[in-house]
């Protein structure tokens, strides 16, 4: 609904007949305060009736005026608070976009923690979680309630007096982002709850912020016209929109909301989660349009199986449902565990898989020359999004799948995840192409291959631009020199152009040559010359990080910075001094050592040096921390919300620990964020012990474990 300049007409106030204008105070000599008095009474009415046709409208789907009567009574209230200003509150309809951009975001710590949810994939695993709950609860019919598990973001909504105050993304369950700009920009949230049913003086509501699927694909089609990287899935256009930092750039992303929980103290709780979100509803909130009170367990499978037949119709996107225990006092005796409830469970779908043909295979070239084969794809609608490419990994793979230009493949697509060719499917009939050949050059520099295990390598290293591309992105990248705003646009321009043609050429750069990238003005110009100036002071590991030097990644780095301290005393390091340090074995000591004897790296770093680029001392990792992890293994899994993979790592590692990518006898142990792998099997299988998010973050922050967590196991010590 747009915002268009009409008359109003009185009879779209609905409920309220006996609305009359406000009557020009000029008039009256008497009373300035009586027409006062009727404007704000006015002004409530719109408000009021605004409010009713956007709940109407973006909650019930079930609008009762035109979007052009929507507009005259908007644009009234619009201009009757431009007349009175000191009349405009902050819950007005008209204050759904307001406020600079912000730097970032403030932290907010949650009043009541966000717990997720543990998954099960199949049927059994959900009798099984039935099973428990009757043995625990000794009773003989638990109810459910059930509801789609929407894929978006979770966030934290609170009202107080019935006005939206703030809203926080969920972080770590504990520490999440106030996102509360953003969320007012979402029509389908209530800025005041309406009357009807009690509302608390304070609450707190959970819900999921997702972004429907032809609004999904709107914005990225303009996104692409506009020449901007599309997103790759909803999910992900959500949390982009929801964490940019500019709300009126969220007001042109149309989000949405649905809500599924609330927590209040004080009286006034229903004694069903059912009831509870019955009572969402009355408060005018948009809640789940499909949810089923559930008697036993089997209306709860079946509702599964209703829902699963009909994602592929929905306008968004659901990953599975949710089962709730709906008796509040049922749940509380059920209690939770740290990081999940022992009360509900996530019944997740299988990920969805599509057949399609290979076009071709196209081999992509990374930074350190791996070539990664890619199947070109007929266009593909998979949940919703149009995939066009999928991986192979590597040329092992290609020959082991025997997958040919022209053959019928399974696609599979699970979350976020790079959608993978799951293997051939064999069509009678159909031609298939020659068997796939590793190319014995390099597709983009024309330079030999070789191939090294399952992975074929281009030689060209330097001479190869795909490489150099490669190689300047992650020395831009967070987890080495941090320089912001070089992202994978500009460094490709920099490289075509041939501005850049090996990493010390950044620094040549001047404010000029940025201007005659596309996409650049006076000012973005002048902000990455100063983030390049910026990164030219840098901790010696971020260094070692950013040149790239096979097999150091963060924890290595860290390792050969605080041995060496410097790059002079690195430089001269022999295999044998290397290989004197725990963590660095033979195939790290040659890689670092041939590293620094080939002269055009050396040269590099000497054209850095010589361009004002300085290594900063090591900071010292404060001792009793350091100690704490030393010498323990890590292994992650899963998705951790309130961290990434790479700041969960940076973690472990500050704390002298080190993460390993494979669970074994050594592991000490294991992160176990959302949906783990087969991982979190190979662990409980060994015995290695395992720990939640919310159980390693208390970790990391506390420096001690969670009383709660697996006490037969042992704990860091
Ligand atoms: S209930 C204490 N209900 O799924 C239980 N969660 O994997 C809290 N989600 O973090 C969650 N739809 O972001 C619940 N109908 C629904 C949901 C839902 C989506 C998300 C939520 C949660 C995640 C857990």
């Amino acid at each position: 609904m747009g915002t268009k300049s009409e008359v109003m007409q009185p009879d779209l106030f609905e409920n309220h007949p006996d609305e009359a204008g406000v009557e020009d105070s000029s008039k009256s000599p008497q009373s300035h305060a009586a027409s006062f008095t009727k404007v704000q009474l006015k002004l409530e009415k719109l408000k009021h009736a605004i409010r009713r046709h956007d709940e109407l409208y973006y909650v019930r789907s079930r609008p009762e005026i035109s979007d052009t009567e929507y507009d005259q009574l908007f644009r009234e209230l619009q201009i009757l608070e431009s007349q009175y200003p000191d009349l405009r509150t902050p819950d007005s309809p008209t204050q759904r976009i307001g406020g600079a951009p912000l730097a970032q975001f403030s932290k907010i710590t949650h009043e009541f923690p966000l717990l997720s949810l543990d998954s099960e994939m199949d049927e059994e695993r959900v009798l099984a979680f039935d099973q428990r709950v009757r043995r625990e609860l000794d009773v003989k019919h638990p109810s459910y309630s059930a509801e789609p598990k929407y894929d978006g973001l979770s966030v934290a909504l609170t009202y107080d007096h019935g006005i939206f105050v703030r809203g926080a993304t969920r972080g770590n369950g504990l520490i999440g982002e106030d996102v509360t700009h953003n969320l007012r920009t979402i029509r389908a949230l209530p800025l005041q709850l309406s009357e009807g049913g009690t509302v608390p003086s304070h609450v707190v509501v959970r819900g999921e912020v997702f972004m429907k699927l032809p609004d999904f694909h709107a914005l990225n089609r303009r996104l692409t016209e506009q020449g901007e990287e599309p997103f790759a899935n909803p999910r992900n256009a959500s949390s982009g929109t929801l964490r940019q930092l500019d709300p009126a750039i969220t007001a042109t992303r149309p989000l949405t909301i649905t809500c599924y929980d609330f927590m209040s103290l004080g009286p006034g709780r229903p004694s069903t989660h059912f009831e509870a979100v019955t009572c969402l509803e009355a408060w005018g909130l948009p809640v789940p349009q499909f949810r089923r009170y559930c008697p036993s367990i089997q209306e709860a499978l079946e509702f599964h199986r209703e829902m699963f037949e009909r994602r592929d119709v929905l306008p968004f996107e659901i990953d599975g449902i949710v089962i709730k225990i709906d008796r509040f006092d049922w749940q509380k005796a059920l209690g939770e565990k740290s990081r999940s409830p022992r009360w509900a469970i996530a019944f997740k779908f299988p990920p969805r898989k599509e057949l399609t043909k290979v076009q071709d295979i196209a081999m992509s070239v990374g930074r350190t020359g791996a070539l990664t084969p890619i199947a070109l794809l007929d266009p593909v609608e998979i949940g919703g999004v149009t995939l066009s490419r999928a991986s192979l990994h590597n040329v092992e793979e290609v020959a082991r799948k025997d997958v040919r230009v022209g053959d019928t493949v399974k696609v599979e697509r699970a979350g976020d995840v790079i959608p993978d060719v799951v293997e051939r499917v064999p069509v009678p009939g159909e031609e298939r192409g020659a068997p796939f050949q590793p190319p014995t050059t390099c597709p983009v520099c024309q330079s030999h291959t070789i191939q090294e295990g399952p992975i074929l390598y281009c030689t060209g290293q330097t001479v190869c631009s795909a490489q150099l591309k490669g190689s300047l992105e992650h020395f831009a990248s967070k987890g080495a020199l941090n320089i912001e705003g070089l992202g994978k646009k500009t460094v490709a321009q920099l490289v075509d152009k041939g501005f850049v043609k090996d990493l010390s050429d950044l620094y040549t750069l001047g404010v000029d040559d940025f201007l005659q990238l596309e996409g650049f003005a006076d000012k973005s110009a002048r902000q990455l010359f100063e983030e390049i100036q910026k990164s030219k002071d840098v901790p010696f590991a971020s260094l070692l990080i950013g040149l790239g030097i096979r097999h150091v990644g963060t924890h290595i780095a860290r390792v050969l910075a605080q041995n060496f301290g410097s790059l002079d005393n690195l430089k001269k390091a022999t295999e044998e001094d290397l290989l004197q340090i725990r963590d660095i074995g033979p195939e790290i000591a040659a890689s670092v050592t041939h590293f620094f004897q080939e002269s055009r790296n050396l040269k590099v770093w000497q054209r850095m040096e010589s361009l004002g680029v300085r290594v900063q001392q090591e900071a010292n990792v404060s001792e009793p921390f350091a100690q704490l992890l030393k010498g323990k293994i890590f292994v992650l899994t899963g998705t951790l919300k309130g961290f990434s993979r790479q700041e969960a790592k940076r973690k472990i590692e500050e704390l002298g620990g080190r993460v390993t990518s494979s669970v074994s006898k050594q592991t000490d142990y294991l992160i176990a964020g959302e949906d783990p792998g087969s991982k979190y099997d190979s662990a409980t299988t060994l015995g290695v012990q395992i720990l939640n998010e919310n159980e390693f973050n208390f970790f990391i922050q506390s420096g001690s474990i969670l009383p709660s967590s697996s006490p037969d196991k042992g704990s860091i010590k």
